[in-house]
């Protein structure tokens, strides 16, 4: 069987502008998803996708994955396996819809680049979703620390490496799940009834993430902190911020965090703290007080990739 792999994401700054056209910043995460195929001649259709809590996706990305690339033979059977908790906002729909994709192309021979598995697995997504800048497809197929405008207009790679090589990223998970293509929705229409106050806040937002990309570049990480807590008071302006995410935020940076910001929608699933490596046990420690859950990962992950 071919054993395909692609990653989770975690976003850095810019959620939500990025809905809107504005740059962002995510980082693939070392926790995948894989998708084991092989080709059987029955003409149907078989996915065995216990862990796989939404097989819509899966199902879309085979046959807009067959109709894109014009495969007729159409027998499969499809098996996935998850290293990855479905909770903590991962993005396990966009890893398990692009490694479809990937799979597809290798067991078809199909020679395409992984811009053109990005794009129909961008469309695969919107189809189920409706919503979404697509910066979690992005993560998936091309992997490592990535500055991205929607549909994939801007894809660059930054020279980011927040795995302990003196500065570290700690992600703390606040216990709740979020629901993003609600919160996404919200946003869009409260941006109806108050245009000019939350376009205002993207354009800010948006400000910070490219502020952001020329410190990291730099290895300038307390000025990336800096603007890493500027972005998480615009999106406590947005509205998208809780009790819990504040206090875990508060507790970080009081622990020498250069900052720490929510990633994602919102709401709930995630903090994330950017720590110099002397600080990373007592950001980690002040985090699980406040009542957050460590989750260990390294970023930079390679993106989507045939597994041996
Ligand atoms: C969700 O993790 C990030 C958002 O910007 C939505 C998206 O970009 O699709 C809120």
């Amino acid at each position: 069987m071919l054993t395909v792999s692609a990653p989770g994401k975690l976003m850095l700054m810019g959620e939500h502008a990025v809905v809107y056209g504005h740059p962002c910043i995510v980082t693939a995460v070392s926790e995948r998803l894989q998708v084991m195929m092989e080709k059987t001649t029955d003409g149907k259709i078989t996915i065995d996708a216990p862990q796989v809590h939404d097989t819509r996706f899966l199902k879309q990305a085979i046959f807009e994955g067959n109709t894109a690339w014009n495969i007729t033979q159409r027998g499969l059977l499809v098996k996935t396996q998850c290293n990855f908790s479905n909770c903590y906002g991962f993005g396990s729909s966009s890893a398990v819809t692009v490694a479809t994709l990937f799979a597809l192309t290798q067991l078809r021979n199909k020679k395409v680049t992984k811009k053109e598995v990005f794009d129909v697995a961008y469309k695969t997504v919107l189809k189920i979703q409706g919503v979404g800048s697509g910066f979690d497809v992005a993560a998936a197929t091309f992997g490592k620390t990535l500055l991205y405008t929607k549909g994939g207009g801007i894809l660059e790679e930054l020279p980011w490496n927040l795995n302990d090589n003196g500065v570290s990223l700690v992600i703390g998970y606040s216990g709740v799940k979020a629901d993003t293509p609600t919160i996404v929705k919200e946003i869009a229409k409260k941006r109806e009834e108050q245009t000019e106050r939350v376009d205002k806040l993207f354009s800010a937002i948006a400000k910070l993430v490219s502020q952001a990309k020329e410190a990291g570049n730099k290895g300038d990480w307390e000025s990336v902190g800096k603007f890493m807590n500027f972005n998480q008071e615009y999106l406590r302006d947005l509205g998208v911020s809780t009790e819990k995410l504040e206090s875990m935020i508060a507790a970080a940076k009081k622990a020498g965090a250069y900052g720490a910001k929510l990633s994602g929608a919102g709401r709930g699933d995630c903090i994330i703290a950017l720590v110099s490596k002397d600080r990373r046990e007592n950001v980690q420690n002040a985090i699980v007080q406040s009542g957050g859950t460590i989750v260990a990962t390294q970023t930079n992950a390679e993106g989507v990739r045939v597994d041996p």
